[in-house]
């Protein structure tokens, strides 16, 4: 670390114990003057090159001289992982949270940057230093044009800031770093040596793809590594797991079994503490890690999640099944990565994975500090479909980052009413030019495939989106120029879609009086709910008819309606185990989904507001209460005032003593399973006989 400074060194050495010096590819680019210039920069290095390690030692040397800087990462994953490795600099003195407003350094992910560039200029001015981590995001098509016009304003707000971004995968740096005005670090040094190849069934006389991971998962544990293996859907990852556990099931040692179990333990304690039975993933997940194999998708509780990834880490697991959810920045000791899926099924039909994807899934096998070499599998049944991945990925090249800001409508519409709420655009003109700032618009005027027509399209987009806009009565024309309007600003402050407020707005229009099962509908409905859904192609006719009970008419049944039908249930109460019985769904989302339709009725009662309509204002804080808490009306005054009361232990206490509490004795409220003397206290304090009378939610 010869050209880090002394003060750094320390710091550094004190929470990376582990680090002992730095790698040439860290060198390289220290050695290109990351430290004493102050140029923007894209530093494109491999997978587990430590990258992140490269953006610390550029943070604490910028707060040492008294700046403040921003971590930016896709993923509240990667945000929780890096704000648990960066607390670790607290110890001096260097403050560490989500916000910059409160820390010196901020890990914030893509959307609350975003945020902090529409609303928070003041915060923001005061930013030297932006770390932008997994940078290729920006050519993803529904999110990399928020991180790419965060950036965008981010330099107009405060040009003197300095941009540093990261990534491994990479191809056309000419442009990225043209149009970020940095430099450029490439290296190829990856400090654990990866390994990628194709496997033949047909070589091995396997009958299929599952056969091939047993087989590799038998290699890697007669040589004690583990290993994480990518299918393209949450239920490939079960019955992949499921397989593969029946197999190894009779073989386990001793030793290890008793450690499987403990995780399984684990695995089940979760909704146990959330107050449900296990539901049958749950159980089946169990099942599954007490013969050391677990799946891991977005339809489980986020602590078990947590909980295998952890004791992946611990040397708990012998293997992972996963969803792409894994592919990004995470550190998991996989010597073997298979990725078993090359397809994905879209829209369109099941599609190829682009090369990149392949490249980030086997970027997680060998990672430092666990493994000294990494291998990547990808499983062929013949030797021409392996001649054909050979050369398609594994020798393959990544594709170009481009820019899909224009071609992602929505995010066109939100751009214009992000910049004229914030003043930063008075007229079309200005907007065509803030867009000729983006990337799309350094692309469309420097690259030959986006040709000469791409400006006219440009311009056109513009005008059409800035029309639509208007017709919505989103922005006006004022003598001063374009404005937002009262619903244009409430859009401008959300992270909502535009089609969701057009949506909810509508809805408003047409309601005369609030039915909550309809609204629950229109909600489930909107983009930006996420989904509770099917966990697979049974009968969907009970969530058809929990619809039609509560007078709620669909032509399909597919996840929209399955969300609405568990959002139902679970504000009358419904316990996650419940809700996947009845529905066949992924019910463990549910909370997460019901938490987001809450805060979606809290910005649909400021919509009805904006029209004028006050009457429903009461019922709409009731709505939000019951879907945030899962409760009855009945009870929302207790969960809403006794802090940690939960739902059941609320409804225990009124089925036994009614709705009037003030006239019970600890003595007695303790007696209610689950209620200890410090709730017993709380729920005495809250309640006065007049206080539960007079509660307004
Ligand atoms: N010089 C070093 N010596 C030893 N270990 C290191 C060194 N630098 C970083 N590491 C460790 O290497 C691991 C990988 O680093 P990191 O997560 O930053 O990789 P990355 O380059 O961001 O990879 P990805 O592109 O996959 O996100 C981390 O555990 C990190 O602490
Ligand atoms: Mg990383």
């Amino acid at each position: 670390m010869e050209t880090v400074n002394a003060q750094v060194k320390d710091i550094i050495s004190d929470c990376y114990p582990k680090i002992k010096e730095l790698n040439p590819a860290q060198k390289a680019v220290l050695e290109s003057g990351l430290l004493e210039n102050n140029s923007n920069y894209v530093i494109a290095i491999p997978t587990a090159s430590g990258k992140t390690l490269l953006g610390v030692i550029t943070a604490i040397n910028t707060i040492l001289k008294g700046g403040k800087v921003i971590y930016a990462a896709p993923l509240i994953s990667i945000q929780n992982e890096k704000l648990k490795e960066f607390k670790e600099l607290e110890k001096f003195g260097i403050s560490v949270g989500k916000h910059p407003k409160t820390s010196d350094l901020s890990v914030m992910v893509f959307e609350s940057f975003d945020a902090l560039t529409r609303f928070s200029w003041n915060s923001l001015r005061e930013i030297d230093l932006l770390i932008i981590d997994e940078f290729h995001m920006i050519g993803e098509y529904s999110r990399g044009p928020t991180i790419e016009c965060a950036i965008t304003r981010a330099r107009i707000i405060n040009p003197a800031m300095r941009i540093i971004a990261l990534s491994a995968t990479l191809k056309n740096m000419d442009e990225l770093s043209s149009w970020l005005n940095a430099e450029v670090v490439e290296h190829d040094y990856r400090p654990v040596p990866l390994y990628k190849d194709v496997l033949i069934t047909e070589e091995y006389e396997l009958k299929n793809k599952n056969d091939m991971v047993l087989r590799v998962l038998n290699e890697s544990i007669e040589d004690s590594s583990q290993i994480l293996v990518f299918v393209s859907t949450r239920r490939f990852t079960e019955s992949l797991a499921n397989y593969i556990s029946g197999k190894v099931k009779r073989n386990i040692p001793r030793d290890k079994k008793q450690k499987f179990r403990a995780v399984a333990r684990k695995i089940l304690e979760v909704p146990e503490r959330r107050g449900t039975r296990p539901t049958s993933i749950c159980l089946k997940l169990a099942e599954c890690v007490e013969n050391g194999i677990a799946f891991h998708h977005a339809g489980l509780f986020d602590k078990q999640k947590q909980i295998i990834e952890d004791e992946f880490r611990a040397g708990n697991l012998y293997m992972i099944t996963a969803t792409p959810s894994l592919m990004y920045g995470v550190n998991l000791p996989s010597k073997n990565v298979i990725i078993r899926d090359y397809t994905r099924w879209t829209s369109r039909g099941p599609q190829s994975i682009p090369v990149f994807d392949y490249e980030q899934m086997s970027g997680r096998a060998g990672r430092p500090g666990y493994d000294t070499e990494g291998y990547s599998y990808l499983i062929a049944k013949s030797l021409d479909e392996a001649y054909n991945l050979k050369d398609h990925y594994v020798y393959g090249e990544i594709e170009v980052t481009s820019s899909k800001l224009i071609e992602n409508k929505d995010a066109v519409y939100r751009q214009i009413i992000a910049q004229i709420a914030s003043t930063l655009a008075k007229s079309p003109q200005d907007l065509i030019e803030f867009f000729g700032e983006t990337f799309y618009g350094f692309q469309m005027n420097t690259n030959e495939f986006f040709g000469a027509l791409s400006v006219d399209t440009m311009e056109y987009e513009i005008n059409s989106a800035l029309e639509f806009l208007i017709q919505n009565w989103i922005i006006q024309m004022t003598p001063e120029g374009l404005k937002a309007t009262d619903f244009g600003n409430i859009i401008a402050r959300s992270n909502y879609s535009v089609e969701t407020a057009v949506r909810l707005k509508e809805y408003a229009k047409r309601t005369e009086e609030i039915d909550i099962n309809q609204l629950i509908y229109a909600i489930s409905r909107t983009p930006d709910m996420p989904k509770i859904s099917f966990k697979g192609r049974k009968s969907k006719e009970p969530v058809r008819d929990k619809l039609n009970d509560n007078r709620v008419f669909a032509v399909e049944i597919g996840n929209d309606e399955a969300t609405a039908a568990a959002l139902m249930e679970w504000i009358d109460e419904k316990s996650e185990y419940q809700i996947e019985n009845a529905f066949n769904v992924y019910a463990a989302t549910t909370r997460r989904a019901a938490y987001e339709a809450s805060l979606m009725v809290k910005f649909f009662k400021e919509i009805c507001e904006i029209l004028n309509t006050y009457s429903f204002s009461n019922e709409l804080d009731r709505l939000s209460a019951r879907l945030y808490y899962g409760v009855r009306d009945d009870i929302i005054p207790l969960v809403v005032s006794v802090k940690r009361l939960g739902r059941k232990r609320a409804r225990a206490l009124v089925e036994t003593f009614g709705n009037d509490l003030s006239y019970v004795s600890k003595d007695e409220l303790i007696k209610i399973d689950g209620i200890g003397p410090k709730i017993a206290e709380s729920v005495m304090k809250k309640f006065g006989k007049d206080e539960f009378a007079r509660f307004e939610p």
